[in-house]
């Protein structure tokens, strides 16, 4: 994967690298990314507003990884057609904290100046381990370590945040409350946010807008309007089924429409033609599906999903 071969620190910081126009924190034109012979990136683009916050989903090896490298400033790119604001970060799925130094020298990595450690202990704190300031890396649990990843974002001061599957590797509780930590960080400090996620729940769940990138390009963009803390009521599942629709996943249909299946006598059923259900757990389609009628989102890859998918997403 290209993000393993990324520097362990965030992106380059430097204010000369600034680009970006003053009403866009993010804006691309007709970018274009090939290795070899394989086109992964195809005359894109994309606008970015600051402080918005946007997700990002796509199959796996759609060049998600690869658009937040070029917007991180990891790979080169013309600035004609990729600008962005100087002050970035990047959170990557393994926190990438520096074994040998303590927590808070992690956090500062890079930083110059006689007051980072009131800088780290401050970021620590705003993400909840002024505690942990003086600590190990190894001792840290994994969400834990990966709020000293954030903190180690946050102490930049970055007008573009960028998240490469921050949560993908923590349990489910854990993610819940990395996803209200994040949005209070956001809140707090305005930011704007690209956020590559294979979860679509925590796509809607985050963003202002979502995106989903197919064969190069940007295919499919969705605004939620919908307020904060978003509850999966009706509007919510509605957005799900339609990004999942565009990501591929099939789709276990309602009671009443799905089709009619033949059951044999020798199913241990009472035979005749039925309709499967897409409620109370059975499975549809060769899919789990939990008690709401649907699965929980979450397309493969990640260590926290409940039903699966096969998507090929990561
Ligand atoms: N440095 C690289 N050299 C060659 N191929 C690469 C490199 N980085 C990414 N790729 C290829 O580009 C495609 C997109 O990769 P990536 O951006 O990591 O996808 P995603 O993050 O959506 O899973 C994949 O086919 C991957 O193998
Ligand atoms: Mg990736």
């Amino acid at each position: 994967m290209a993000s393993n071969t990324a520097p362990l620190t965030a992106a380059p910081l430097t204010a000369d690298s600034s680009t970006a126009s003053s009403d866009a924190a993010v804006r691309v034109r007709g970018f274009s990314r090939r290795f070899g012979d394989v086109t992964v990136l195809r005359d894109l683009d994309l606008d970015i507003a600051p402080g918005e916050f946007v997700a990002l989903l796509g199959r796996s090896g759609s060049g998600k990884t690869t658009l937040l490298r070029t917007l991180a400033g990891l790979d080169a790119a013309p600035a004609e057609q990729v600008s962005t604001p100087g002050a970035r970060a990047v959170v990557f799925q393994e926190p990438r904290l520096l074994p040998w130094k303590k927590v808070w020298r992690n956090i500062t990595l890079g930083l110059k100046g006689g007051r980072t450690r009131l800088q780290a202990t401050a970021a620590l704190e705003e993400v909840g381990l002024g505690h942990r300031v003086d600590a190990w890396p190894a001792t840290l649990s994994g969400g834990e370590a990966q709020r000293a990843a954030l903190a180690r974002a946050l102490v930049r001061e970055p007008q573009l945040l960028l998240l490469d599957e921050p949560f993908a590797a923590l349990d489910a509780l854990t993610r819940l409350r990395m996803h209200q930590l994040v949005l209070s960080l956001w809140r707090a400090h305005r930011p704007a946010v690209l956020l590559v996620t294979h979860d679509v729940d925590e796509a809607i769940a985050l963003a202002d807008r979502i995106l989903v990138l197919a064969d190069g390009r940007l295919a499919v963009e969705e605004k939620v309007a919908l307020a904060r803390p978003r509850e999966a009521g009706p509007e919510f599942q509605a957005l799900r089924r339609r990004l999942l629709g565009h990501l591929g996943v099939e789709q276990p249909l309602p009671r009443d429409t799905a089709p009619l299946t033949f059951i044999p006598p020798a199913a241990g059923l009472r035979p005749g033609w039925n309709r499967p259900a897409a409620v109370n757990g059975h499975a549809v389609n060769g899919h789990a599906v939990n008690g709401h009628g649907g699965h929980n989102g979450v397309l493969n890859g990640g260590a926290h999903h409940s039903a699966p998918l096969g998507g090929g997403l990561s």
